[in-house]
């Protein structure tokens, strides 16, 4: 089911059924709530002020991921560039940030960029951001693919050297076995002449771990509640956003620092859009939300290894806070 649509210069690829999507993450949704301990998708934080609210926990003082990882791409971008010569770069995630623009200056700057791929599971937010780029950089082709990158990546152009990056630790999103799968998935992907740059947290002191997803200001709790109006909006649900409280929990057993919401009374959830889900909610019961591993160095290389793929360069920023690293095949 690949349909190509072009508005040149701009391709967008589809290999994600936009209403199959949506009924998988229903089915996903529906049996996270009903697992032991119940979790949420992180798909239900981004309507648009969920996006918005992001955005601002990306400027917090407390949220230090995003400007430690900007400062490494600042600093090693042309470095980058060099090193690999991409004449491709895929982005896994929507492509519009400051850092996608620091690696496409430094590849355009280099002399080798011929084209940009974002991959994304939404078409809209593919198209939006395809058209910008595209409006900003007449010389490249933006080639979009909307799909799951835990199925899709192969729909990626494979022309020419591919320096494909997934930032910002969103693959601290997944859960081990789902780092497995993703990472082999990766290496699958490329030729021997590829480029992998995945962007990892790193571990520190818990309390400023804590902090970074429970800031003064309120903006993550209300980036996390956010989440049950999402599904209030989509899926008919009835939440009380009002009775359930935000909270930042540091699970050592897993590295990861996990969202959750927690329910301030016994409450009653009915969610049509799940088929006709009816949930109880015990006060006191939480819901995981989002979990947000964070690496050693040494846990990234022997995660990449496992996939087969091997570190050919590994930066971190002054504060030896975030990590960047640049691998390809073993
Ligand atoms: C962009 C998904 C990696 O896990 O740190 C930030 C999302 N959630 N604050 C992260 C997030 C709450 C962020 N990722």
């Amino acid at each position: 089911m690949t349909a190509e649509k072009t508005l040149s210069p701009v391709t967008v690829e589809v290999h994600l059924d936009q209403s199959e999507w949506s009924s998988h993450l229903a089915e996903e949704t529906r049996d996270g709530l009903l697992a032991d301990p119940p979790w949420i998708p992180p798909v239900w934080f981004y309507d648009e002020l969920g996006s918005e609210l992001f955005d601002a926990i990306t400027r917090l003082p407390e949220y230090y991921p995003t400007e430690a990882e900007r400062s490494i791409l600042a600093e090693r971008a042309d470095e980058i560039a060099s090193v690999t010569g991409a004449q491709t770069l895929a982005e896994l995630g929507s492509g519009t940030s400051d850092k996608t623009k620091l690696l496409l200056d430094a590849l355009e700057r280099g002399g080798t960029l011929e084209r940009f791929a974002p991959f994304d599971c939404s078409e809209e937010i593919l198209r939006d951001a395809s058209s910008s780029i595209s409006a900003d950089r007449p010389g490249i082709a933006v080639h979009a693919v909307v799909g799951d990158f835990h199925e899709h990546l192969d729909g990626l152009p494979t022309d020419g050297v591919c320096l494909l990056a997934f930032l910002g630790s969103t693959i601290g999103n997944l859960d081990p076995a789902q780092r497995k799968t993703f990472l082999a998935e990766v290496a699958s992907t490329l030729d021997d002449d590829d480029w992998f740059l995945l962007g990892t947290d790193l571990v520190k002191p818990v309390d400023r771990l804590v902090r970074a997803y429970d800031d003064a200001e309120g903006v993550t709790a209300r980036f996390n509640i956010n989440a049950l109006s999402v599904m209030n909006d989509e899926l008919g649900a009835d939440f009380d956003p009002g009775s359930i409280e935000h909270r930042s929990v540091w699970n050592a057993e897993e590295s990861r620092i996990e969202m959750h919401l927690v329910s301030l009374c016994d409450q009653r959830v009915s969610i049509p859009g799940l088929r006709g889900l009816h949930l109880e909610v015990p006060e006191g019961r939480h819901l995981r939300t989002e979990i947000s591993t964070k690496f050693t160095s040494a846990q990234v290389e022997t995660e990449l290894a496992a996939a087969g793929l091997a570190v050919h360069e590994a930066w971190t920023d002054r504060s030896g806070d975030f990590q960047l690293t640049l691998a390809r095949l073993a």
